[in-house]
């Protein structure tokens, strides 16, 4: 079988590809980068493949079997053709399966719901596309909470919109698991999985980094729209938006959903305790 990976140049892109050259070898895996440079050192062949740009993906999907997708950077509407682009390349490739990682969360009213629509459109046009696919709904990535430490501390908290919310974090790590499992194997076809670990509260989250990093930060819970305006301040009107919507949607319970981690990838998601015990 021969697996092409897209984003070979980003963490999720080249952890999935390091995790499938273990299962079947580098002469199987081929990355695809729209900066083909960027992932030289990735121990693959590297072809380009801008999503803007259907013909790069035709040229660098032939004579694959499988190509996982992974979700573009874009504004929500401008990601949708992006990932058609693909999905039509690999169609017109000869493609036999396609592996897409999309976003968890149920449908809602935020700042962050119009880029979970621009998934659920893609897990769509993939569904209708006639290829074998398999899907995964990624939860938040934990690892930008554990590098932003020094900003955590720098505040003495972690101040958000999220309340109590739950939040059902995984890691890229456990993530790249399931997808090499969900290209390697066939009974995963068809299916549209939740992959996350535990759902844990900013309050939980705010204990264990003071446990890994022996902190005493505080969580301290923000009004919505106070916590909208200043992620704009800090990060701009687009990302602003989605680091916003993103609590607010904890904060909504929009993220209460049960994981099928197990399922997709054949084995349990790491434990938080062990995750930070490990940071320590
Ligand atoms: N679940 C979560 O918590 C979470 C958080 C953040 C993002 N995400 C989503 O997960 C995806 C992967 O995350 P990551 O950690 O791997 O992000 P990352 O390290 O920032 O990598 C992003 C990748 O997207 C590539 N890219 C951007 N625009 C592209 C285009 N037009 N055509 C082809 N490639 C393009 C970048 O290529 P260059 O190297 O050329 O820039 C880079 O390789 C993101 O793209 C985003 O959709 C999820």
């Amino acid at each position: 079988m021969k697996v092409a990976v897209t984003t070979a140049s980003g963490k999720l892109g080249a952890e999935i590809i390091k995790q499938l050259i273990a299962e079947i070898g580098n002469e199987n895996v081929i990355g695809i980068a729209r900066t083909p440079e960027k992932a030289a050192q990735i121990g693959v062949e590297i072809k380009k493949g801008d999503y803007n740009n259907k013909e790069d993906f035709v040229a660098a999907l032939k004579g694959i079997d499988v190509v996982l997708l992974v979700s573009g950077m874009d504004a929500p509407d401008k990601r949708i053709g992006q990932h058609r682009n693909v999905i039509n390349a690999a169609i017109e490739a000869g493609v036999k399966k396609i592996v897409y990682t999309s976003i968890i969360g149920k449908h809602g009213a935020s700042t962050f719901d119009a880029i979970v629509n621009s998934n659920r459109q893609t897990e769509n046009d993939i569904q209708e596309s006639g290829l074998d696919w398999s899907i995964g709904r990624n939860g938040l990535y934990i690892e930008p909470d554990v590098e932003y430490i020094n900003k955590y501390k720098e505040m003495g908290k972690v101040a958000n919109c999220a309340a109590e919310g739950l939040c059902p974090y995984t890691t890229r790590n456990e993530l790249a698991f399931a997808y090499t499992q969900m290209i390697l194997n066939e009974d995963r076809n068809g299916n549209v999985f939740n992959l996350c670990g535990m759902s844990i509260t900013q309050s939980q989250l705010t204990k264990y980094l003071n446990l890994t990093f022996g902190t005493a930060l505080k969580f301290e819970n923000l009004k919505v729209e106070d916590y909208l305006n200043l992620q704009k301040k800090m990060n701009g009107e687009f990302l602003g938006m989605i680091i916003s919507g993103i609590y607010t949607k904890i904060r909504n319970g929009e993220f209460e959903l049960e994981s099928d981690y197990e399922i997709a990838a054949g084995r349990k998601h790491i434990e938080w305790d062990k995750y930070f015990e490990q940071l320590s």
